[in-house]
């Protein structure tokens, strides 16, 4: 079948553009999965200190709870009992409640990162800790499964990702039940102060709160995915270096070679005046010596074409001598006559 008749057929893919386009994809998967592992990596990391900075927050809040319970009320109150009548109530030292919602307001004024912490409750005694439907499900649920503790998850809440913990926070013992149980019992001052209704009517054994925190992840998801965009583009600048070179050496040692091979291999199939030329060996050696081989095949075609050429010739000669007249050869019959 002649060449032209192959190309009327279906053409294969280049091996080129199959090279070039499986290395690219490669390239490019190998980028995509790069960026993706770091992102990913980055928001992991960001969920672990996010993680740390709400324990921070809650050992934080407790110490002080407990420094008011072990240090400045014990304190206060040996101070004041002779002077303190039963309706006296100031929330200022006798509430740690009270103080972790004001340093927790301070706080909130000192640092932009806008972390939430709220010790809240449903009817609590400050509207500030009411608990809101996601705190106040959870604080349901501690109620009806003693074994529940803790539970943390990523949330979007405004529209921004948020680190959320829930846990489990204060049981009312019976001493507590002074100030939680009826306003009666309470003293005036503190009735005044909040009110008749609310955070009373609790029971003993009642799990009246839960430590709700909440850090946001925008910022650090913003940075991540910064990142990613930037490392994007260098991943992108890279395979394109790396395309291009790549495409300059192939070319260059495989596929401009091989074309020239091809080229010359056509020209002599088609002129037989091209026979015996040759083609420039490249730098690669198995091309080098495949273009010699071609070379040694092409130089030797064109020798024995000569020799043929030379042969036929000869001969030509040969049979244009025996149809000379003069060599022409006696019939056989006619012999007996000329003896
Ligand atoms: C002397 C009165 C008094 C006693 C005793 C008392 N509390 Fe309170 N409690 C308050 C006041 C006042 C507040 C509101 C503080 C504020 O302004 O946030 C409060 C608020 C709370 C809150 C926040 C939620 C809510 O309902 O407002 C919890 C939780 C709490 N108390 C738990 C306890 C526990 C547990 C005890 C017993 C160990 C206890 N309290 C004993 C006065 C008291």
């Amino acid at each position: 079948m002649a060449f032209t008749e192959q190309k009327a057929q279906k053409r294969p893919i280049k091996i080129s553009t199959r090279l070039f386009l499986s290395v690219g994809l490669l390239f490019l998967a190998a980028g995509v999965f790069a960026v993706f592992m770091l992102n990913h990596q980055m928001k992991q990391r960001a969920l672990t200190e996010a993680e740390s900075k709400a324990r921070i927050l809650l050992d934080r809040n407790l110490a002080t709870h407990t420094y008011f319970t072990h240090n400045l009320k014990p304190a206060l109150f040996g101070l004041t009992d002779s002077i303190r009548d039963d309706a006296y109530f100031e929330p200022v030292w006798m509430s740690s409640t009270y103080a972790v919602r004001k340093i927790e307001q301070y706080f909130k004024n000192l640092n932009p990162a806008g972390y939430y912490y709220k010790e809240c409750a449903i009817n609590a005694r400050s509207p500030e800790n009411e608990a809101d439907q996601r705190e106040k499900a959870f604080l349901e649920e501690l109620n009806a499964d003693p074994e529940l503790m803790k539970r943390s998850d990523i949330q979007t809440m405004n529209g921004e990702p948020h680190f959320v913990v829930l846990q489990r926070g204060e049981v009312m013992a019976e001493t507590c039940l002074r100030c939680h149980s009826t306003p009666r019992e309470a003293p005036g001052e503190l009735v005044e102060h909040y009110g008749p209704h609310r955070s009373f009517g609790r029971k003993e054994g009642d799990v009246i709160s839960a430590v709700s925190i909440r850090v946001p992840l925008s910022e650090a998801y913003r940075e991540a995915n910064q990142l990613s965009v930037r490392l994007s583009a260098y991943f992108l600048a890279l395979l394109i270096s790396l395309f291009g070179v790549l495409y300059w050496r192939s070319n260059r040692l495989i596929f401009r070679p091989l074309s020239a091979i091809r080229e010359k291999a056509l020209l002599i199939s088609s002129h037989e005046e091209h026979l015996g030329e040759k083609i420039p060996l490249s730098e690669g050696r198995e091309l080098k010596e495949l273009a010699m081989a071609f070379n040694a095949m092409s130089g030797d075609l064109r020798r024995r074409v000569d020799q043929l050429g030379a042969q036929e010739e000869t001969l030509q000669k040969v049979f244009d001598g025996i149809s000379d007249p003069i060599l022409m050869p006696i019939p056989v019959n006619e012999l007996p006559s000329l003896l």
